[in-house]
């Protein structure tokens, strides 16, 4: 897919840097030609010589060679590449691209390329969580800058959060996506009328007395992705949770939290029927206890039998419910015969389309800030799309949507 694609990576200050050379390594590896450009910042994170070798091409930094005056035109090289990939990418370089500064090559090539244009932020979890940063990369997002979404954990600053440049394998997979044929079967993301949007997200748990519940791995972090991809668009989205960490607070979402999945299909039911589309990523137990222990259970025998009884499914009753106008979105979570299952439940359930996510693929399915999806749907389409980071799995739901409406 990236055989004979031409490419500039785009290499800014960050102590992500070092994974500049996993990257140029890939994409050579998949058969890119790869020209990299850093800024002079970057050069005391990761040597010019360690990506000139990897990149078999001399790396770019000035806006002449230094060594015989030779100008380096980021007109031509702008012109030249098929996409430029930019990662990791700071605030600094961020702020400067969405305000048309041009104070080194990288920056100049930016603005004279005409080719898609791909960030990987990396930065500290503050700074990216700073207005500032997140309105530049808005800013950049809303003018067809491709962002891939940093993932979450221990930086290097020593804080816990979202900032960590996405890992190379996820970049070139979204390097791909961007020349897959997956891109024309979904379409660009055409403009619709503002829907409404009911997104479950979360486990949910089920108690069997005051301290014990039964539940699941699920985060939230797909149905947050969902409601956020949507939200971003402007349409309004109901995002209806089972028990998690996450939290968010935007003008389009409302956030109701729920524990059960009797809850959760209560609040589902209520507002299902003024909303456009469904997207159920929830993991919904299917079983919940037949008695719940009014006191806490004593450990006093070898053996606890636990009746169980069955939950509502959502999916089914939403499914039963709708009407001509309205869409439903499931997921289906598998660990064997995943297809067959997937489409079982697309048909049981009555859903336009359904997500399938497999236990038995690395970096999908629970708590991970990466999925593996494929769309099938009620026409027997399928669309299988590489690891990805999950806000772009969201996307991808979101231009799904999209074709129904
Ligand atoms: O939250 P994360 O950590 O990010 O993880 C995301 C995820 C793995 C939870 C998500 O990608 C996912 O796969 N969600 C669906 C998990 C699941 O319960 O799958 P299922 O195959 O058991 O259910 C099929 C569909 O029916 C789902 O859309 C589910 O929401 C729905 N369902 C299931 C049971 C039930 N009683 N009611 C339902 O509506």
């Amino acid at each position: 897919m990236l055989k004979g694609k031409k490419i500039i990576l785009g290499v800014t200050g960050s102590i992500a840097a070092y994974k500049a050379a996993i990257l140029v390594r890939l994409l050579v590896k998949e058969g890119a030609e790869v020209k990299v450009i850093m800024t002079p910042l970057s050069r005391e994170f990761i040597t010019p010589l360690t990506l000139a070798t990897l990149s078999k091409n001399p790396i770019l930094v000035d806006f002449f060679d230094p060594e015989d005056g030779r100008w380096n035109s980021h007109v031509e090289i702008g012109i030249w590449a098929d996409a430029y990939l930019i990662a990791p990418a700071t605030a600094n370089t961020l702020a400067k691209m969405a305000h048309g500064m041009a104070d080194n090559l990288l920056l100049t090539t930016y603005l004279s390329a005409r080719c898609p244009v791909l960030v990987a932020p990396a930065m500290d979890v503050d700074m990216f969580n700073h207005i500032a940063t997140q309105e530049n990369i808005r800013l950049l997002h809303s003018r067809g800058v491709h962002v891939i979404e940093p993932s979450s954990g221990e930086l290097a600053s020593g804080l816990e959060g979202k900032g960590r440049m996405q890992e190379p394998e996820v970049i070139v997979n979204s390097l791909k996506e961007l020349f897959n044929k997956n891109l024309d079967t979904l379409g660009s993301k055409k403009k619709v009328r503002p829907l409404k949007v009911l997104v479950t997200a979360g486990p949910t748990y089920e108690p069997i007395d005051p301290v014990r519940f039964i539940g699941n791995y699920s985060s939230g972090k797909m149905g947050f992705a969902i409601a956020k991809a949507f939200a971003g668009q402007d349409h309004e989205v109901i995002l209806i949770t089972g028990p998690t960490s996450l939290d968010i607070s935007h003008p389009k979402i409302r956030l109701i939290r729920v524990q059960t999945a009797l809850q959760m299909h209560d609040a589902c039911l209520e507002y299902f029927p003024s909303c456009d589309c469904a997207v159920l990523s929830a993991a919904v137990a299917d079983y919940t206890p037949a008695v719940r222990a009014e006191q806490k259970i004593k450990r006093d025998k070898d053996y606890l039998h636990l009746e169980l009884k069955a939950n509502p499914d959502i999916a089914s009753a939403l499914g039963q419910m709708k009407t001509q106008k309205q869409v439903t979105v499931g997921f289906a979570l598998e660990t064997a015969n995943e297809r067959e299952n997937a489409k079982q439940k697309l048909a049981r359930k009555n859903l336009d389309f359904i997500v399938l996510n497999s236990l038995n693929e690395e970096g999908a399915g629970f708590n991970t800030d990466t999925n593996k999806v494929t769309f099938i749907d009620n026409h027997n389409k399928e669309i299988e799309f590489p690891l990805k980071g999950k806000e772009e799995v969201a996307q991808d739901i979101l231009k799904k949507v999209y074709t129904y409406f």
